[in-house]
């Protein structure tokens, strides 16, 4: 067995996951290596959404019955455990959305529907990376087709780092938004959000930052980030799928107009014209994801209860060893930085000439779960002129044995195509 500093007991905590005892393929022990896909969610979990459902379930913010009431006071309570996890200032500041990429359109819809001094129009710039996942490109393309936006991006280095060499260009007087990823979930990398903050702010644009491949992994703290924005999802994070959070600074959140009409999001209607309630109420259109907002306040007591900086030194560990013992498979090729330092536990590789997509299903075959494919980050293999990757990807329950099979699939791998 390998021991490295700073893991977690994984023995305890797999325990949690009563997925990670699943067989698959006849008897395989399954090794899940798709964290960064979706992660699996611990028994807390899974009892919460139970309990929720059992006993408490009914709309919240309508009713006067003590079930309506309940139910309001979990969801609400999420939102204080999700206020508290990120340091948000105020509760009032996080929005419930259906997952990142929603909360990341909620941004670009606010901004293009926004009047002075936020409204993207043809005189002003936005800025994202190379980097992106197509939720924080494809947004800023329909912003900027529907208002003529400039769209502009930070380039990658060989290494697989943010290109910053020219970012007095890229970030101008003209820029009114950067939106960029905390942690890349192709390459792993983790972009220095200082640097692009001070730029920003030094030109007056607003900062969103995609915090999904982040948030699971690492203490996020709202406030140290400096940003007006940051999106994540929960389903990455332990909790369910549907959930997905927007923290935005206040004062923004107040200026800036909603996106989607309807039920709760109102304070007054008549037939011609509409008022709103505040924020966070303002953005959240219709019945919210109710019992998946609970699930994600029982993940991030999960979470806590471990702690997120133990999580982080657990997860360098595994990816430190990973990256090193990946490094002596003969034709791999990390796509990425091929250090542990400022990179997150999500490994892409090439493998010789063999397709990934054949790798993953070697791999599948053994039980390893990997992800290949673009990882929805395809102009990443653009750049650096693959067709795909193979992603492994980890998580607080991962161990160094599930690497050394990982290794040894891939040996396999290797012998089965020649
Ligand atoms: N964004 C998820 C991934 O990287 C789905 O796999």
């Amino acid at each position: 067995m390998t021991l490295l500093p700073g893991l977690l007991d994984t023995e305890a905590i797999r325990k949690d996951f009563p997925i990670l005892d699943r067989q698959v393929h006849d008897g395989q022990k399954l090794v899940y290596l798709d964290n960064a896909a979706t992660s699996q969610k611990p028994r807390q979990v899974l009892d919460a959404l139970n309990e929720y459902y059992e006993r408490y379930n009914a709309n919240v913010h309508r009713g006067v019955h003590v079930l309506a009431e309940e139910a309001t006071a979990l969801y609400e309570g999420a939102r204080d455990k999700v206020a508290s996890f990120i340091n948000a200032p105020s509760r009032d500041e996080v929005i419930f959305t259906k997952n990142a990429s929603e909360s990341l359109n909620l941004v670009a819809n606010m901004l293009g529907w926004a009047d002075e001094p936020y409204r993207v129009d043809h005189e002003t710039e936005i800025v994202i990376t190379e980097m992106e996942h197509h939720s924080n490109i494809v947004p800023w393309q329909l912003l900027s087709q529907r208002t003529g936006a400039k769209l502009k991006w930070f380039g990658l280095t060989d290494d697989g780092r943010l290109d910053l060499s020219n970012i007095d260009e890229i970030i101008t007087e003209n820029t009114k938004i950067v939106s960029f990823v905390l942690v890349s979930n192709i390459l792993g990398t983790v972009n220095p959000v200082e640097a692009i903050v001070r730029r920003a702010q030094e030109v007056g644009a607003l900062v969103c930052i995609d915090a999904s491949q982040a948030a699971p992994h690492m203490p996020l703290d709202v406030q140290s980030l400096q940003a007006d924005f940051v999106a994540f999802t929960g389903h990455k994070m332990c909790g369910p799928t549907g959930i997905g959070v927007l923290w935005g600074r206040q004062e923004l959140l107040e200026d800036l107009p909603p996106f989607l009409g309807g039920g709760e999001m109102i304070e007054t209607v008549s037939m011609h014209s509409s008022t709103y309630a505040p924020a966070p109420h303002k953005f959240e259109a219709g019945t919210p994801p109710i019992a998946q907002a609970v699930g994600l306040g029982a993940a991030i007591d999960y979470l806590s209860s471990i702690g997120m900086d133990k999580i982080l030194a657990h997860e360098h560990a595994l990816t430190e060893y990973a990256v090193k013992r990946l490094s002596d498979v003969p034709d791999l090729r990390i796509i990425g930085p091929t250090t542990a330092e400022d990179r997150g536990a999500a490994i892409s590789f090439t493998l010789g000439d063999i397709h990934p997509h054949d790798v993953g299903q070697v791999l599948d075959e053994q039980g390893i779960a990997v992800r290949v494919g673009h990882h929805c980050a395809r102009p990443v293999c653009l750049r650096y002129g693959i067709p795909a990757t193979t992603r492994a990807s980890f998580y607080l329950y991962s161990t160094p044995a599930e690497i050394d099979a990982l290794v040894e699939g891939l040996e396999h791998v290797r012998n089965f195509f020649g």
